[in-house]
């Protein structure tokens, strides 16, 4: 699947992802997450025929931006940062030359707009918004949603609601697929429904 090269240069990523995430554990957007993400960013670009590789290093990537907006304070939102930080990476490590200028280019466009549904200038960006989407359903989804806004009801709220939109806006059937075999939507729905009713109290005069 890989050239040797490439391959090498997926484990250094992965590494350095390990260990920065490792030291600064986001909430909720560990390197579980990341590796989750990557995951699906695999199988996703597989079915779609598109570049593979470029997928799953944009997928370990995506979120190294939390660490400097929840650790270091930084005020932008973290996708840019993560943009911001990758391009360091490439200007500052060695080991990104294996990368051309145009392989670079998607990378960073894919990070910067792993939040735009309409940022498709390369399959890279929908293909990793795609993967990134999945990792918000299923138990799993639930539970990070759950941790994320530590209790902070309204917040879930919104969260949950947004699983719908989040649904919608999936855009390769493969990723649909999956959400469909594996029912994903169904812990999601499952617990904001029992939630809803929860709220419920009766009326008086
Ligand atoms: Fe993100
Ligand atoms: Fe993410």
């Amino acid at each position: 699947m890989y050239t040797k090269e490439q391959k090498k240069l997926v484990s250094y990523v992965r590494v350095r992802v390990k260990e920065l995430m490792n030291q600064y554990p986001a909430k909720a957007h560990g390197f579980d997450h990341a590796k989750r993400v990557a995951k699906w960013a695999v199988l996703i670009a597989t079915a779609e025929h598109a570049n593979i590789f470029l997928s799953e290093i944009s997928a370990w990537l995506h979120d190294i931006g939390r660490v400097r907006e929840e650790f270091f304070g930084h005020k932008k939102r973290h996708h840019e940062l993560s943009y911001e930080m990758c391009r360091e990476w490439f200007r500052e490590d060695k080991r990104f030359d294996a990368l051309s200028k145009e392989e670079k280019l998607q990378i960073l466009y894919a990070l910067r707009y792993h939040w735009n549904d309409m940022a498709n200038d390369y399959a890279v960006a929908w293909i990793l918004r795609d993967a990134d989407k999945l990792d918000g359903f299923g138990k799993l989804g639930l539970k990070r949603s759950l941790d994320f806004f530590e209790g902070d009801e309204g917040k879930i709220e919104v969260d949950l609601r947004l699983r719908y939109h989040t649904l919608y806006n999936l855009r390769s059937r493969q990723a649909k697929k999956i959400v469909q075999e594996k029912n994903m939507l169904e812990p999601v729905e499952k617990y904001f429904k029992k939630w809803l009713k929860e709220k419920i109290e009766p009326v008086a005069l």
